[in-house]
């Protein structure tokens, strides 16, 4: 695969996978080679759309397409862990769309596959990639704002969407955790690491999914997280480091932030705006075909025990929230 081309297939081709086939087609050294819905008609318009030469209309049949490197995933949450499995056992590298899985016990599944057939496999968690956001970890890294003592983010929007919506429903996964809280989640454990406590709570809608949800990190050291999300009511969606010299924000959207503000206890603040290519899906991309140019199975910047402590973490807010779903039960 050294020097070819990539060749992509997406499973489920939604409102995401629209946004990830128009940066596909930015990608250096890649290009959309199959698409599979559940209807042929669709997958053949999303085909047409994005140039893409095969159209499938079942997931499993794309497995045997000639010529195909990699898979997106891109179905509802709750449907990653058996097309990822579908894919990682038939030895096809995937990246899988966010929350990688329902459970910790799902992800494990996922991730032993990968191993047992030793097979690229990479959460899309795209904020990792974007631009401003690496060097966020740098100037952290360097110890621009001294030691992290605080982590504050929020993501909220709201859905205007009816209860069957994927969103809400939850056979699909629904609610804001795992839709947008994982954000916030994310960005406490990329600074923070796992933390000792958890403390958490949620407001139910209609349909038994978390409308919105509060969440505590504690940490033994006498760090702090105070994270929250939701799907009913806008809110910033800023993120905020706070350290023993001074603060970081990243101002909203902050998953895929394009200006940063730095204030310090003892000189004046610096603003740093930094753009991101396309819908800003191009970077999780690159870093996929750069993995499979070089023979990696997963990325170091987003290693899959990244992947796994974050559904841990997601896993033990659920707990302490009431956030419950049929997943849990099967295992
Ligand atoms: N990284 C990001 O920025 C981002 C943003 C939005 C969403 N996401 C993630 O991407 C995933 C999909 O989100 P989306 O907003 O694109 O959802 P969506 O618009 O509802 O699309 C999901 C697609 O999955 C397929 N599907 C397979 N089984 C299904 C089922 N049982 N019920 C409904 N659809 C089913 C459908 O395509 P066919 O029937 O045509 O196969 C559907 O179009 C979610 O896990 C979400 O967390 C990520």
């Amino acid at each position: 695969m050294a020097s070819e081309t990539i060749n992509w297939g997406i499973i489920a081709p939604g409102r995401i996978a629209h946004k990830f086939a128009h940066d596909l087609q930015l990608a250096e050294g890649g290009r959309l080679h199959a698409v599979a819905s559940r209807s042929l008609q669709r997958a053949e318009e999303f085909a047409r759309e994005y140039h893409a030469p095969h159209a499938y209309g079942s997931y499993e049949e794309m497995l045997d397409c000639p010529g195909l490197d990699v898979v997106y995933i891109a179905s509802p949450h709750s449907e990653h862990c058996a097309h990822a499995l579908m894919c990682l056992e038939n030895g096809i590298p995937v990246l899988c769309e966010k929350p990688l899985a329902m459970n910790t016990a799902q992800v494990q599944r996922m991730v032993a596959a990968a191993k047992a057939n030793d097979v690229f496999f990479m959460e899309a968690l795209w904020t990792r990639f974007i631009p401003l956001f690496e060097e966020t970890k740098r100037l952290v890294g360097e110890g621009a704002i001294g030691g992290i003592r605080t982590v504050r983010a929020d993501f909220g929007f709201k859905a205007e969407f009816p209860p069957e919506h994927r969103l809400f429903n939850m056979k699909l996964g629904g609610g804001a955790l795992l839709d947008v809280g994982i954000y916030p989640v994310f960005f406490a454990l990329s600074f923070l690491g796992k933390p000792d406590e958890v403390q958490a709570t949620a407001v139910f809608g209609e349909t038994g999914s978390d409308d919105s949800c509060g969440v505590l990190f504690k940490y033994n050291d006498g760090r702090l997280a105070i994270l929250d999300a939701s799907i009913t009511v806008k809110t910033d969606t800023e993120a905020f480091l706070y350290g023993e010299d001074g603060a970081l924000k990243l101002h909203g959207p902050f998953h895929h932030a394009t200006e940063m503000s730095l204030t310090f206890y003892d000189r004046p603040s610096e603003r740093i705006g930094m753009n991101y290519k396309g819908n800003g899906y191009y970077h999780e991309i690159q870093e996929v075909m750069h993995c499979l140019k070089t023979g990696k199975k997963e990325s170091e910047k987003l290693p899959l025990q990244f992947s796994l402590d974050l559904m841990e973490v997601l896993d033990w807010v659920r707990r302490e929230a009431g956030i419950v779903y049929g997943a849990d039960r099967a295992g």
